[in-house]
């Protein structure tokens, strides 16, 4: 059996695990959850993910990573942008449909950040995925509003990827691709 190095990952959010952890075998590491503090913390990605990075550091000890995304709509100004966990739990999908009524041009984008927490300090990994908001949902795969994203280059939302699809294009696979390539070139953690 080949024996993994593990990195912790504190959030609750089981899909982002798998996204993650589908990327970071590639390059010989398990992807653990860990229970860290929960900080209800929203606005400039990667101020976030840096915090929240080191504050579970500070409580585990262990190597771990936090990621923030959001979802950024040019015809909206970039709204929800940073503050997309929010506007998901209150207007939802079908709010942003509604914002969206009538606009042709549809163009956004997914942006990732990953903060590493590690004895030396907090290296951030990020990402980013041009896509379009489509018309009405579509899949029931993923979270998010992955029903309503189509990433450029295909002509499938999100939600009806496969989590090694959605790997293909998303913001998240991205920044975990750049971790992978700074633990290679740091000999690991
Ligand atoms: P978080 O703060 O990083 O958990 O993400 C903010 C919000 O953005 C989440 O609640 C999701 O609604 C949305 N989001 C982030 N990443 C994705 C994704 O990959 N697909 C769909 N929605 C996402």
């Amino acid at each position: 059996m080949v024996s993994r190095r593990v990195i912790y990952i504190a959030t609750s959010n089981m899909h982002k695990v798998e996204e993650i952890r589908s990327i970071l075998r590639e390059c010989g590491y398990n992807v653990e959850p860990i229970d860290a503090p929960k900080l209800e913390l929203q606005g400039d990605l990667q101020k976030v993910a840096l915090y929240a990075a080191t504050v579970a550091y500070s409580v585990t000890g262990k190597p771990v990573i936090v990621e923030d995304a959001g979802l950024f709509i040019k015809a909206l100004n970039g709204f929800p942008g940073p503050y997309s966990a929010y506007v998901y739990k209150t207007i939802g999908i079908d709010g942003i449909l509604k914002l969206m009524h009538g606009i042709k041009d549809r163009r956004a984008y997914f942006y990732s950040v990953i903060a590493l927490a590690h004895s030396s300090g907090v290296t951030l990994f990020e990402g980013k995925c041009n896509g379009s908001i489509v018309n009405e949902p579509r899949g029931s795969k993923g979270f998010g509003f992955d029903p309503i994203f189509m990433p450029e280059g295909s002509t499938k939302t999100f939600a009806e990827m496969e989590i090694e699809e959605k790997n293909i294009y998303s913001h998240r696979a991205q920044a975990a691709r750049a971790l992978c390539r700074w633990l290679e070139e740091n000999c690991g953690i």
